[in-house]
């Protein structure tokens, strides 16, 4: 029988003798791979008559095996043997932080409507939403602005090009008002709420944007009148600036939606070229700013939104959001609050764990995200 022991032993000396994992695997083509001294051997079985086949095959076979378990073995102990290494020498303290997180920040917008859903909690408020795409007769004409009604001029209106499957005219909401026709239809009376969101009109400049938000109040009873209004009014926006001296001042106006209509101005003063609300706007060096529009509901809304106009009346209001951010927090260019601009959204956000709570004073504790 043919013995090819010397040759194992040679194989597995020098497998035994090598050095890293890469002169393992040059061993290992050096003698199994496809031009290797054992594969040759076992090509050269092809060559033999039957007989010698036969005597030699076994050894030859058994000679591969061995070499293939012996390069086997000597890797799994390198690995092993490195492994060890790592261990010995790596350390790992338990105690050290934790790596931080990169943090993103609540946009301003965001952080104002929480302040604002604080603050009308507390008055006995609750949040409520409408679609920011809508048909006609809830953006117009439930609102007391029939077709033709020279008011609808006042927006300027994105119209979508295509009709609902049921033929209504859509378009994106120009204001948060049809949330008063639709909670109204939905909730009917007694009705205390605010409806912040998106809204839509086609103007772009410094001060506007495409998009922006606002924020839409609404409060219906049996005998509400134009005090409570001011007063709910007052009261939100001393909560909100987080000063006692805020002073108003209503102007007669016109809505469609609303009858008496009021315009709402707040007294600020110039300080260092910015205007800082608080005081009256009639004190020298002082003026007044225009904030919001409101009024009494119009009876005809009240009836088309499907209440008794005889039983139930209210007053609504309706304020910009992004303004009231950009007064609070002191920006100066809207159209940076949509840019998406990282820096501006660090500088700027608010961290997620700053939530607004009225005890702490709705923004007083406010630190900015890191
Ligand atoms: N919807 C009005 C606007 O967008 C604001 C408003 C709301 C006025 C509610 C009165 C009452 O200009």
């Amino acid at each position: 029988m043919a013995d090819y022991s010397v040759l194992e032993n040679e194989a597995r000396e020098r497998i035994g003798a090598a050095a890293d994992l890469s002169a393992l695997e040059a061993l290992r083509i050096e003698f199994l791979g496809k031009q290797g001294s054992v594969s040759g051997l076992l090509k050269s079985l092809g060559a033999m008559s039957p007989e010698e086949r036969l005597a030699k095959a076994p050894a030859i076979q058994a000679l591969r095996e061995a070499v293939a378990n012996a390069l086997a073995a000597r890797k799994e102990a390198m690995e092993a043997a490195e492994l060890e290494a790592r261990l010995a020498t790596e350390t790992l303290d338990l105690s050290l932080p934790a790596p931080e997180l990169p943090k993103g920040s609540v946009h301003p917008v965001s952080q104002v409507m929480d302040e604002l859903a604080e603050i009308f909690a507390d008055l006995g408020f609750s949040v409520a939403t409408g679609p920011e795409i809508e048909g006609e007769w809830h953006n117009f004409t439930a609102l007391n602005m029939p077709e033709s009604h020279p008011a609808r001029a006042m927006h300027d209106t994105f119209y979508f090009p295509d009709a609902a499957p049921d033929g209504r005219k859509m378009l994106l909401r120009t204001h948060t008002s049809p949330v008063q026709v639709r909670t109204m239809m939905s909730a009917g009376a007694p009705l205390r709420i605010i409806a912040p969101g998106r809204v839509y009109r086609s103007d772009s400049d410094a001060t506007h944007t495409p998009m922006f938000h606002q924020v839409e109040g609404l409060v219906i009873d049996r005998d509400i009148h134009l005090g409570h209004l001011k007063w709910t009014l007052e009261t939100f926006l001393k909560a909100f600036f987080e000063r006692e001296d805020i002073v108003l001042r209503l102007r007669p106006s016109y809505f469609p939606f609303t009858e008496p209509s009021v315009e709402v101005d707040v007294g600020f003063a110039l300080v260092n070229g910015k205007r800082v609300l608080g005081g009256s706007g009639d004190a020298p060096g002082h003026g007044w700013m225009e904030l919001l529009g409101s009024g009494m509901v119009n009876r005809r809304v009240i009836e088309m939104s499907g209440l008794d106009p005889d039983q139930w009346q209210g007053f609504a209001f309706g304020v910009g959001v992004d303004r009231l951010a950009m007064l609070k927090y002191g920006m100066d260019d809207l159209r940076a609050f949509f840019d998406g601009d990282v820096r501006w959204l660090k500088h700027y956000g608010f961290s997620f764990l700053d939530q607004p709570t009225l005890s702490a004073g709705v923004g007083a504790q406010r630190t900015h995200a890191p």
